[in-house]
């Protein structure tokens, strides 16, 4: 079977990696892909919004599944697309389809339905323009911090956490009167402020049956110490060292299972990947946020721990054959350090040669924002490389993983030193 990847990072780089050591997968597509995804898959230049293109070359190379990573396309339906074209219907897209898109694509749907489905998650409330007193009032009921999310997507930045009311309250009506996210903050939902740890759980499913796949803990901020500002992604280690197999349990029981019966009883279709961005409160796991992606850098950490064949996983998928999946991880930490340009997440340069990529190394260089030039491989995006790394506990592996990333030059790389530190 062909198969055409969607995306553009670090991501979409392991998923070409772990397919081509697939035995059921014939030829690699991606589309835009990387300098990194070239290894594997024949790249394309086309843009995951553009359907249109992507049809074409879906036909053209006879390609019989489109595995979506990022998840604008997927709000914006590109599996509806599919389905909706008598040409294309029968190649297998793994991703939602727009209504089920939603539960990333917009918090306040995602809050509804986890307060109908009884799974926990922080107390909200749902602001417009026409109901602002009464978003401050709610505001007025809590504690800070405060946390307000723009109900669309909002390329990651949409979520302010403000430590004074006053200044929560001038944020809310900026969100909702001057559009600081465009349309994505026309509706707002104010959230009670989590105080735990917080880690990353990953399920594939059909929407009736799923299964695991490894969790991971991820860095979020720029900088040391969990500081500055947030980015996509700056590490991720896997397994995740503070979750027992009784906390385990209490995820599947209170969150997996209720939300895989909440779209069956919903009749929401639901084929692909849901990311539970979860906190743990005490001992209590709370869901944060829904993704219907993998993550990033988590897959780079979660995807070398996987033993099975990724190609079959996806074919049982679309044939119903789920169930009879077991998955196999191994026992070794994965570690995995992204290195970023100077500058990002704010403004950053491109087109930096990157040089030590062909060195002898004992860690996976997964790229993330590269792109092949006259032969060389240079700088591309704001995180740049991820490199993963094993070892028999995550210290061992994130230690290895230093090691390589220091024979990795490029001019104003940066990343941080300390990933695991709270672990
Ligand atoms: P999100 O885009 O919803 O993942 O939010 C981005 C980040 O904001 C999360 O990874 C958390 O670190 C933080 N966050 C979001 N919601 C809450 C909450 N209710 N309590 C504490 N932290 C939160
Ligand atoms: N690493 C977090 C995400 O992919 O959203």
């Amino acid at each position: 079977m062909n198969i055409l990847v969607l995306g553009a990072g670090g991501r979409e780089n392991a998923f070409c990696w772990k397919l081509s050591k697939s035995k059921l997968i014939n030829k690699i597509y991606a589309a835009p892909g990387n300098a990194g995804t070239q290894n594997y898959a024949e790249n394309h230049n086309i843009s995951v919004n553009d359907f249109k293109k992507i049809k074409s070359l879906v036909i053209d190379k006879e390609i019989k599944m489109v595995l979506v990573g990022p998840e604008e396309p997927l709000v914006k339906g590109i599996h509806d697309y599919f389905l909706n074209d008598d040409s294309i219907k029968d190649v297998h897209v793994i991703g939602p389809q727009k209504k089920g898109a939603l539960l990333e694509g917009s918090k306040s749907f995602a809050k509804e339905f986890m307060i109908r489905n009884n799974i926990p998650t922080a107390k909200y409330f749902k602001v417009n323009e026409n109901n602002i007193n009464e978003g401050n009032l709610f505001l007025e009921k809590l504690s800070p911090p405060y946390v307000l999310k723009a109900d669309g997507l909002a390329a990651g930045k949409g979520v302010l956490i403000l430590n004074n009311l006053i200044e929560a309250k001038i944020e809310l009506r900026k969100m909702l009167i001057d559009q600081k996210f465009g349309d994505a903050s026309k509706n707002v939902v104010i959230e009670e402020f989590l105080e735990g740890i917080e880690l990353s759980c990953f399920i594939l499913t059909d929407g009736k049956n799923y299964i695991n796949f490894p969790m991971a803990k991820d860095y979020k901020k720029i900088g040391e110490g969990d500081t500055g500002l947030n980015t996509g992604g700056m590490g991720a280690i896997s397994p995740v060292p503070f979750v027992s197999k009784e906390f385990k349990n209490k995820i599947d029981k209170e969150i997996i299972k209720p939300t895989i019966f909440g779209l069956k009883k919903e009749k929401i279709p639901f084929r692909g990947f849901i990311f539970f961005g979860l906190i743990k409160v005490k001992d209590q796991p709370k869901v944060i946020e829904y993704n219907v992606r993998m993550g990033d850098p988590e897959t780079e950490a979660v995807l070398p721990r996987i033993k099975n064949d990724f190609g079959k996983i996806l074919i049982s998928l679309v044939n119903d054959n789920l169930k009879f999946i077991k998955m196999k991880f191994l026992k070794d930490s994965a570690a995995t350090i992204v290195s970023v340009s100077g500058g990002y997440p704010s403004k950053y340069e491109k087109g930096k040669e990157i040089k030590g990529l062909e060195r002898k190394t004992e860690s996976i260089i997964f790229h993330c924002g590269t792109i092949k030039k006259s032969n060389k491989v240079l700088t591309n995006g704001g995180r740049v490389l991820a490199v993963t790394s094993f070892g028999k506990d995550f210290k061992m592996a994130v230690s290895k993983s230093y090691k390589s990333i220091e024979n990795i030059n490029y001019k104003g790389s940066y990343y941080r030193k300390d990933i695991g530190f709270d672990l």
